[in-house]
């Protein structure tokens, strides 16, 4: 039974391997995964009993568009993301797992300095990821997230109330801090902004391309959404606060320059991820 299975798994990933997926036999079995609605592991024990003609026509309508490289996660119109799972469109960019060390490093820093009540303000929110995870993760928290997009506000709004996070949530349409009032104070601000700079924009593959462009490029070099950041977040921060944003893969040196000549701040960490490429980096103002 189960060899049955895996060759079955392994003819239909050879396929999209040959079509340039990579990881072909892992988005196999989330497709599985989705519409038996079951464990990867349930595949493997039952997968031969529970796959119907109908399931096999389903998946190969979804392989077939899998195959002009449209993203898996448009095509099942989901992503799951620090064990949720988010509805996406191509409204809005499908979330990445270096985006979760962003949140990681923000709800770890709120619990090691007790701060009750934290303040946390969401800048770009897309599918509302950020937000809804810092929602749900830091009990007593309130979120206001920002976005310039009509349509990543309603998809958040979406996720936020089918994840039982609305109530925690002020959504704003704004560009950057322009719906931020003068007097109000953050402990958090978070940012995952585009950060890919126009000229990589040709190179990238099919399934980033997806992605709106507004959540992708920012100038000539990559960095037009951050010196924003670096240039209103101080004001909207609360004492004892963090800016923490995430950043392109070779960013970290140059923001740091960036901050260099900035007095208001005093501390700058530029963290790694799983790849050991730079992600996320975090600022202090006192
Ligand atoms: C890289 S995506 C991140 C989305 C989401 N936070 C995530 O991590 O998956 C950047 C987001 O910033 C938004 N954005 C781009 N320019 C903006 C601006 N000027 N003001 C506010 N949001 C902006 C885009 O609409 C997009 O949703």
């Amino acid at each position: 039974m189960t060899e049955r299975i895996q060759k079955f798994i392994s003819d239909k990933a050879r396929l999209l391997t040959a079509a340039g997926v990579e990881r072909a036999t892992g988005e196999i079995e989330t497709i599985l995964c989705h519409l038996l609605d079951c464990e990867r592991l349930d595949i493997y024990l039952h997968g031969w009993e529970i796959l119907t003609n109908d399931v096999k026509q389903r998946l190969d309508k979804i392989i077939e568009r899998r195959l002009t490289r449209e993203p898996l996660q448009y095509i099942l119109g989901e992503s799951w993301f620090y064990g949720r799972r988010f509805r996406v469109s191509p409204a809005v960019m499908v979330p990445t797992p270096e985006t979760e060390l962003l949140c990681e490093t923000a709800i770890r820093y709120i619990q090691q300095h007790s701060i009750e009540h934290a303040r946390v303000l969401d800048v770009g929110i897309g599918s509302g990821v950020i937000s809804v995870t810092m929602a749900l993760e830091l009990p007593e928290c309130r979120v206001v997230a920002l976005d310039i997009s009509e349509e990543a506000i309603e998809m958040a709004r979406t996720n936020a109330t089918e994840l039982g996070a609305v109530d925690k949530i002020e959504f704003r349409q704004s560009d950057f801090f322009a719906a931020v009032k003068p007097n109000e104070r953050y402990d958090l601000i978070l940012s995952n902004p585009p950060y890919i700079a126009n000229w990589e924009y040709g190179a990238l593959p099919p399934e980033v391309k997806a992605d709106p462009t507004i959540s992708l490029l920012s100038g000539d070099d990559g960095l037009d959404a951050v010196r924003v950041i670096l240039r209103d977040a101080p004001q909207f921060l609360a004492p004892s606060g963090r800016i923490l944003f995430e950043i392109g893969y070779d960013q970290g040196d140059k923001v740091v320059k960036m901050t260099e000549t900035d007095e208001r701040f005093r501390s700058i960490v530029v963290m790694k991820d799983y790849n050991d490429w730079d992600r996320v980096v975090m600022l202090s103002c006192d």
